[in-house]
């Protein structure tokens, strides 16, 4: 039997640690649960918000309507010759999987260790770090259609993945509840030392032939040098998109900030490290009330303790407001602004 609760604090379920409460709460461990919730009318009409981890994610007001928390769990690994076929429950923890295929020697997810929330979450912003996207690994995912109560399964090509992005943000977003993802790894480590702070730190530690355990352990220290712990102190990791421009903007904005720190993006694009333009707008470590940028890594907003949906989200439109009179460039909203 399902069990909703009513007036449900959501303080410890977003790891900006708001204190928003939802009308209506609801956890899902199984397929058959989400099949039953919605042969009650009630919850089709009603608004509704997927819940993972909370980690990307800001509540600036309560929420009006029932959050459906994705508890489904299990992890089954096949091996075939050098391929490894994983699927994972949606409320797997990440970082758990992650941990799940190192300890075994499957390759493909090192790179994106200590991320924090679920797996059902992971294709809905391709997450991303250190050289390695979702989609490099993704299979398929198996996911509910709230309108029709039937389950659909999804390949890479039908989710549209980009930076930060899926279908899921764009034409179905809130349409589908993700319950499996399908992953394939490999027993042959393909080591990916893309990202320069890696290779920098094997250095450190006078590792040369690294194993995805050492790749892992690198990782996980240089996300801990820079990123606060949400458990101490609340943030939703980066919370604006690294701004993607052409190389006509991105000529103008360099031939004024010639230091300004870039990548190419393909197709005549270039992408911007927001981290630097929010930096050179002086709000790096800055402190604004009960929030505030993060002194190692400027595109982070943290809840100094008290803060609300609101402090944060004005801080953000701040930032926005003050890297657009200084570079002619916009930033986006890279966590989902609950209200
Ligand atoms: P939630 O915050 O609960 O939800 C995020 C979105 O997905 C919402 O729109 C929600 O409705 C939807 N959703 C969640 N579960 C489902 C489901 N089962 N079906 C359908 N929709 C669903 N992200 C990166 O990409 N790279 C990083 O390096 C990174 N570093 C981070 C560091 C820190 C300290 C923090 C706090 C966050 C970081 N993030 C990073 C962001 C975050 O970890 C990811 O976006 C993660 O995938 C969110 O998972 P979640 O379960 O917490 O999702
Ligand atoms: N920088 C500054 N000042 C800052 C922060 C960054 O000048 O305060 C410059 C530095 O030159 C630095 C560069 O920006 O070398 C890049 O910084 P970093 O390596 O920290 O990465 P990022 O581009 O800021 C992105 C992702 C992170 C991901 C890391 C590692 C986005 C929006 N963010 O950050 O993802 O972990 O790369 O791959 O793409 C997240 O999505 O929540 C997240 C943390």
């Amino acid at each position: 039997m399902l069990q909703i609760l009513e007036n449900f604090s959501l303080k410890n379920f977003n790891t900006f640690g708001i204190d928003a409460s939802a009308k209506y709460f609801v956890e899902i461990n199984n397929e058959n649960e989400l099949e039953e919730l919605f042969m009650d009318p009630q919850w089709l009409q009603m608004d509704r918000l997927i819940l993972g981890g909370g980690s990307n994610m800001l509540f600036v007001k309560n929420f009006d309507g029932l959050v459906i928390r994705m508890n489904i769990r299990g992890i089954e690994h096949r091996i075939n010759h050098e391929e490894v076929f994983i699927e994972a429950g949606a409320g797997e923890v990440w970082n758990d999987l992650v941990n799940f295929c190192v300890d075994r020697g499957y390759a493909g997810i090192e790179n994106l260790s200590l991320i924090p929330g679920s797996v059902g979450a992971s294709p809905i912003q391709n997450i991303g770090a250190y050289g390695v996207e979702l989609k490099d690994v993704f299979r398929s995912c198996r996911a509910f259609e709230i309108a029709t109560g039937q389950f659909k399964t999804f390949t890479k090509e039908n989710c549209r993945f980009g930076y930060r992005d899926s279908i899921f943000k764009n034409e179905l977003k809130e349409q589908y509840i993700i319950v499996s993802v399908k992953f394939m790894l490999s027993i042959i480590p393909n080591i990916n030392l893309k990202y320069g702070a890696i290779e920098q730190e094997l250095a450190n530690r006078n590792i040369t032939g690294p194993t995805i355990k050492d790749v892992s352990r690198v990782v996980s220290h240089i996300r801990v040098s820079k990123l606060p712990d949400p458990s101490t102190i609340g943030n939703a990791g980066s919370f604006f998109k690294n701004p993607v421009i052409s190389d006509a903007e991105f000529r103008q904005v360099q031939s004024r900030f010639s230091e300004v720190v870039h990548y190419p993006a393909g197709d005549g694009l270039v992408k911007l490290a927001a981290g630097w333009l929010i930096e050179q707008c002086g709000w790096k470590g800055k402190v604004v009330g009960h929030t505030g940028t993060w002194m190692n890594q400027a595109l982070v907003l943290v809840n100094h303790g008290g803060a609300t949906g609101e402090e944060v989200y004005s801080l953000s439109s701040q930032i926005i407001d003050s890297v657009y009179t200084k570079f002619g460039v916009l930033l986006e909203r890279e966590v989902n602004i609950i209200n």
